[in-house]
């Protein structure tokens, strides 16, 4: 049998030892999947809090839970550890590990590059390596396969397999987990796909398959850059209605009533997280090296940027508008994290509306039941979750809410407090007519 064969047949009748490199929102939640389709799973990550916890049989991130975790480590599929050199006896790699911008806008390769070097010195025959982690078009062929094949005396696609497949969980998302949203495989060379689809099918649902690894990593810069621009239009479209004295919330609405050929994006205060604000800048970025200027995704960025600026404008007229004075008044911040219901605030606008409104000279106070606490580490300022929400609102001059969590009570709070800017719709109906509220 050729290696490729050997190493299929390992992957289907599940005897191939698996590891996850970086054990976060994607790794941890896949590391699952694969040890309860009945792999033996190893996940290695340089963070000793999240390899303690998955000792101690504590899930850490919120799709995941603890149950889950403990039955794997109870019944030996799922370890976890610090320790590189488990990697020499492993057959297939997955690598999820972040790939942030730089302040300068550049993308940061630095976690890839050093999880691609730890996995160089552990490199062997019969070895899957499939790249998840979200980046520019080429990573794979121009970064990890002169990396990983060089200090061995391997052939890609005979030897070993090379492959990337774009990791896309929506945290905080019940009806598409990882198990059941299609994934997406493109190898290095055909058989690297066949290997890494092989390996895959094991545990997903469903693997689409495309030719290369660089279709696989547009397919998920088109995705996102999809939902960047469309949330861009929306943004600038809410700015149109204000000046035409239009609701933007019920034009939408009614747009969404066509049944065919129109999706439903809303405005905000601007966009969050590890992905849509991030990914489609890699993209512009690597264009930029074929003198190419990506201009959609130039202008959508352009507009979404300065939604918190926005967003904080349009506070300070209508509180104007109400005789009211932002400087030196109680603001509080409802909801930080990015989206409602999850507790990640990477990226989030929140924290750029809350520098704007310290700037502006209001006290600002947050609730979030989700972040406890936040640390704005470029503006060098931490700030703790007030406790009791309501008696927060009572107290506040001004309440904005710039994530709408479900679990807040829209028509309490706007019952109690004297002054609300919604900018994200959360009291929809109750704001209609309602002078103590303003909507974006
Ligand atoms: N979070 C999401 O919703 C989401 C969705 C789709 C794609 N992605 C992409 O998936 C990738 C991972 O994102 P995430 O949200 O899971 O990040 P995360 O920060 O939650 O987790 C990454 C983990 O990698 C670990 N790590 C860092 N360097 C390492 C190394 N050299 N070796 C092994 N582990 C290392 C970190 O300690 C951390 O635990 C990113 O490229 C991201 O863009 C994330």
């Amino acid at each position: 049998m050729t290696t490729k064969d050997t190493l299929i047949k390992k992957l289907k009748d599940k005897t191939a030892n698996i590891a996850i490199l970086g054990l976060g929102y994607v790794g941890l939640p896949l590391a699952v999947v694969f040890g309860e389709a009945g792999f033996n799973v190893t996940g290695v990550d340089p963070d000793t809090r999240k390899i303690e916890a998955i000792g101690r049989s504590e899930s850490y991130i919120p799709d995941v839970k603890s149950e889950a975790v403990a039955n794997l480590v109870k019944s030996g599929r799922l370890k976890a550890t610090t320790d590189f050199s488990i990697l020499q006896n492993m057959d297939a790699v997955s690598i999820c590990v972040p790939t942030p911008l730089r302040k300068t806008g550049d993308p940061d390769m630095s976690f890839i590059l050093s999880a691609t070097e730890e996995l160089a010195k552990y490199m062997h025959k019969g070895m899957v390596i499939v790249l998840e982690s979200t980046t520019y078009p080429g990573t794979t062929r121009e970064l990890l396969l002169p990396k990983l094949g060089m200090e061995h005396d391997l052939t890609v696609g005979e030897d070993w397999f090379l492959a990337f497949s774009p990791e896309r969980v929506d945290p905080g998302r019940k009806d598409w987990t990882t198990v059941n949203t299609p994934k997406v495989m493109g190898g290095i060379t055909n058989a690297c796909g066949e290997v890494a689809t092989a390996w895959y099918e094991g545990a997903i649902q469903t693997v689409h398959q495309v030719s290369t690894a660089e279709a696989a990593e547009m397919a998920k810069l088109l995705e996102n850059t999809f939902r960047m621009i469309n949330i861009g239009l929306v943004n600038e479209l809410a700015i149109m209605c204000e000046r035409l004295g239009v609701d933007v919330w019920e034009v939408i609405e009614a747009a969404a009533s066509k049944p065919f050929g129109f999706m439903k994006f809303t405005p905000g205060p601007g966009l969050g997280g590890h992905c849509i604000p991030i990914d489609p800048l890699y993209l512009s970025w690597k264009m930029k090296a074929f003198n190419y200027n990506a201009r959609f995704i130039e202008l959508a960025s352009e507009i979404n940027t300065n939604m918190p600026r926005y967003v904080v404008s349009r506070m300070l007229e209508a509180m104007n508008d109400r005789g009211m004075l932002l400087k030196g008044s109680r603001a509080l911040v409802l909801g930080v994290a990015y989206k409602p219901d999850i507790d990640d605030v990477r990226e989030s606008p929140s924290l750029d509306v809350i520098g704007l409104l310290r700037k502006k000279g209001a006290n600002v106070e947050y609730h979030d039941p989700y972040i406890p606490h936040i640390h704005h580490e470029t503006d060098g300022w931490r700030m703790d979750s007030v406790g009791d929400v309501m008696s927060a609102v009572r107290k506040a001059d001004a309440v904005i809410v710039v994530t709408n969590h479900k679990v807040y009570d829209y028509a309490a709070i706007v019952n109690e407090a004297k002054f609300v800017f919604d900018a994200r719709n959360a009291t929809g109906k109750i704001a209609k007519g309602n002078p103590k509220v303003e909507r974006l």
